[in-house]
């Protein structure tokens, strides 16, 4: 883990080619789709990727629950220094997700959009879109433009978090509902024993 920590520019470059790698393959998906090959494999794809994305979720509200909380440890200094990355990376995986079961048969293979979509496709829509807002704000230039406004807009993710646990909960019970509502209750409590704290000390 120190080692890690004493290399973190290589992690932080890891996580961004892996980004950029994750783009070409939402490229390549978008054109096998419209040629209308290997679609099997571009659902089992985006599948998998819901998956990560959700860990990769949870991964990145670590470090603010654990720092809310004054839990200390190397891997949550690990995940503070590569925060960013690992937000940014996790928008990218869950976009392909979107684009790889939803978004392109819509608008490479002509399949009709659902007007009406399950419930839990609502959610996962409500989880995905505020988190671009996330995305394209993870940087130093909207960090200095936006100032107090790019902590209230990265709040969102106090929200996101259930949304993320609805998607997949209304579908079936599993594992992963279990874990996102585990993240889900410790992002909410980790906040009502920060602000209660602060409301004693003050
Ligand atoms: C527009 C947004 C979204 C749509 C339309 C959508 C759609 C879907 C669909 C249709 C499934 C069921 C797949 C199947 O089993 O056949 C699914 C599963 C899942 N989604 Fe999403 N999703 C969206 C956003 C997200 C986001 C943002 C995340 C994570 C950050 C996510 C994580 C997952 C996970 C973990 C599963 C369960 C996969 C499994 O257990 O196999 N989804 N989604």
């Amino acid at each position: 883990m120190q080692f890690l920590i004493g290399n973190k520019s290589i992690l932080a470059k890891l996580i961004t080619t892996l980004t950029i790698l994750t783009w070409l393959t939402i490229l390549v998906f978008a054109i096998w789709t419209s040629r209308g090959i290997n679609t099997a494999f571009i659902y089992e794809t985006g599948e998998i990727s819901g998956q990560i994305a959700a860990a990769l979720f949870c991964l990145s509200i670590l470090p603010g629950i654990s720092r809310r909380l004054k839990f200390k440890a190397p891997m949550v200094t690990l995940l503070m220094i590569i925060r960013r990355q690992l937000g940014i990376a996790m928008f990218s995986v869950a976009f392909l997700h979107y684009s790889s079961i939803r978004l392109f048969p819509i608008i490479f293979a002509g399949v009709p959009m659902n007007l009406s979509p399950p419930v839990f496709e609502i959610f996962g829509v409500l989880t995905l879109f505020p988190l671009f807002f996330l995305f394209i704000t993870s940087n130093n230039f909207a960090v200095k433009s936006l100032k107090s406004w790019w902590g209230r807009v990265h709040k969102i993710v106090y929200i996101s978090i259930w949304a993320l646990f609805l998607h997949i909960a209304l579908q079936e019970f599993g594992i992963w509902t279990i874990v996102i509502g585990t993240f889900a209750l410790m992002e909410t409590l980790s906040l009502f024993y920060y602000y209660a704290q602060k409301s004693t000390s003050s």
